[in-house]
């Protein structure tokens, strides 16, 4: 079955914004380097070209089910922050956008009875259970560890994203 034109949008919609969230950690990403985080910069670098490989995903999701894939224009990120807890409550905050987004398109998939689709999301859903996670972890580790301590959190989070992926 192809795609609705319905559901076609919807997940075109999703890779701009899987884009959007790709320049984002991108963007947070070369905030932190200059500020001399490499750890925490190095964990948003992945986080960066994990987005950018949801979107191509979906992409190829969108070409196999016949549809046509439209690249459209890329909003602007924020460029400044106020540091690495602004920018892990940011990032945790904006996972919990993608999750409504990404259940938005499983909602669409489902009532236009898409099968194939609302299997292929439901992948996304599961992953965004893990991604809400892992940047509220984050978020709780800087907060306890305090300005004093910031620095032992930025040179342990690359061995616990290691550790995450297993
Ligand atoms: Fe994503
Ligand atoms: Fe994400």
């Amino acid at each position: 079955m192809r795609l609705t034109e319905k559901v076609r949008k919807a997940i075109n919609d999703q890779i701009n914004a899987e884009m959007w969230s790709s320049n984002l950690y991108l963007s947070m990403s070369m905030f932190l380097k200059h500020e001399g985080y490499d750890g925490f910069s190095a964990w948003m670098m992945m986080q960066s070209q994990e987005e950018l490989g949801h979107a191509y995903e979906m992409a190829d999701f969108v070409n196999k089910r016949g549809g046509k894939v439209e690249i459209t224009k890329v909003d602007a990120v924020p460029t400044t922050f106020d540091g690495p807890l602004d920018i892990f409550e940011k990032a945790y905050e904006h996972e919990c956008k993608v999750t409504e987004l990404i259940e938005g398109v499983v909602k669409v998939a489902s009532e236009e009875r898409d099968m194939a689709t609302q299997d292929f999301f439901w992948k996304f859903v599961r992953e965004q259970v893990e991604e809400e996670d892992s940047a509220s972890q984050i978020v709780s580790d800087i907060k306890l560890a305090g300005d004093l301590h910031i620095s032992l959190i930025d040179h342990s989070i690359m061995e616990r994203r290691r550790s995450d992926k297993k």
